[in-house]
C-alpha cells in the first residue's frame, strides 16, 4: 500500500491482535511507527520484529489514565510530525449490568473513549496547522448495536463513533480525513482481556471471537480503508458484518435476536 510509504504513523494497541497485525503491515508498507500500548517491553519486541527496526519507536502509555498519557507523549514527541494517528488500544467487557462495578464502566470510558479523545487532542493543532494528516479510530460493531454482557463497552464504542462523527464535521474546512472502524468478530486476545463485573480479565476465550476472521485480514481491510480515506467501514465476515445493517433497516428483528441469544 503506498499510501503509507514514508508516512508517520502513531498507532496504539500495537502489542497485540489488531494493532499486531495492523504494525506489520504498515512497517512492511514503508510507514515510520510510533508504537504505543502499557507494556514497554513487548512493543520493543515488536519493534525489532519488524521491517526496518531502526524507523520505529516504542512509547508506552496508559491509556486508563488519558490526561496523564497525552502530557506524556507530548513530552516524548515534541514537535515530531504525526501524518496518522490510529487509536486502536481498546479493552472489551464480558460482565452484566446488575453484576458490573461502576469503576469497571469508568475503566472502560477512559479507554475506550476519553483515550481517543486525549490523543486526538493533542495531535489536532499541528494537523490542523499544516492542513493534513488523517485520525483513525478502531471502534466496533458493538458501537452500532447493543448486546448482552457489553454495556460499558456498547456504551464507549457508540460514543467513540459519535466523537468521531462530530470531528470529521469540523475538520472538514482543513482538509483532514476521519476514519471510523468497526470490526464485527475477530480472533484476537479482545475476549480474554475483557474486564468482567469486578475489573478482572475474563482470562478465556470466546467462541464468537475465535470463530471469527483473523486480525491479520482485519487488519488488512483496516489498512485498506484508511488508505482510501472512508469515513467509516465494517470489517468482518457472517453476522457480525451484517448486524450494523440490519439494525439499521430491521432494528425490531435485532433487537428480538440479542435478546434470545
Ligand atoms: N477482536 C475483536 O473481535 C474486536 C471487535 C471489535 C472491535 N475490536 C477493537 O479492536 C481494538 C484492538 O483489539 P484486539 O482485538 O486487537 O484486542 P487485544 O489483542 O486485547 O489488544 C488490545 C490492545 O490494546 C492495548 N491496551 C489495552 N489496555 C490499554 C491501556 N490501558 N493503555 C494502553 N493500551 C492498552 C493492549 O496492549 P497492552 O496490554 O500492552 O497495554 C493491546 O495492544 C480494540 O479497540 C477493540 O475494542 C476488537
Amino acid at each position: 500500500m503506498r499510501y503509507f510509504q514514508g508516512k508517520t504513523v502513531w498507532l496504539t494497541g500495537a502489542s497485540s491482535g489488531i494493532g499486531l497485525a495492523m504494525a506489520q503491515q504498515l512497517a512492511e508498507a514503508g510507514a515510520h511507527l510510533i508504537l504505543t500500548s502499557r507494556r514497554h517491553d513487548a512493543l520493543e519486541q515488536v519493534r525489532q520484529s519488524l521491517a526496518h527496526p531502526e524507523r520505529h519507536q516504542v512509547l508506552a502509555l496508559d491509556l486508563s489514565q488519558p490526561e496523564q498519557a497525552a502530557l506524556m507523549a507530548k513530552d516524548a514527541l515534541g514537535d515530531q510530525i504525526i501524518d496518522i494517528l490510529i487509536n486502536n488500544a481498546g479493552v472489551s467487557q464480558r460482565s452484566l449490568i446488575l453484576e458490573t462495578d461502576m469503576s469497571v464502566y469508568r475503566q472502560l470510558m477512559e479507554i475506550d473513549y476519553f483515550g481517543v479523545i486525549a490523543l486526538t487532542k493533542l495531535v489536532l493543532p499541528r494537523m490542523v496547522e499544516r492542513r493534513a494528516g488523517q485520525i483513525v479510530t478502531v471502534s466496533s460493531v458493538a458501537g452500532k448495536v447493543g448486546t448482552k454482557l457489553r454495556s460499558g463497552y456498547n456504551g464507549a464504542k457508540f460514543g467513540v463513533i459519535g466523537f468521531m462523527d462530530s470531528l470529521r464535521a469540523e475538520m472538514a474546512q482543513y482538509g483532514l480525513t476521519v476514519t471510523s472502524i468497526l470490526p464485527g468478530f475477530i480472533n484476537t486476545q479482545v475476549a480474554h482481556n475483557s474486564l468482567t463485573g469486578d475489573g478482572t480479565a475474563l482470562g478465556h476465550e470466546d467462541p464468537d471471537n475465535a470463530g471469527g476472521i483473523s486480525a491479520e485480514e482485519c487488519a488488512r481491510k483496516s489498512l485498506e480503508a484508511i488508505a482510501k480515506q472512508k469515513a467509516e467501514v465494517v470489517v468482518g465476515s457472517g453476522l457480525s458484518k451484517l448486524a450494523p445493517f440490519l439494525q439499521r433497516f430491521f432494528p425490531g428483528l435485532v433487537r428480538r435476536m440479542i435478546a434470545k441469544r
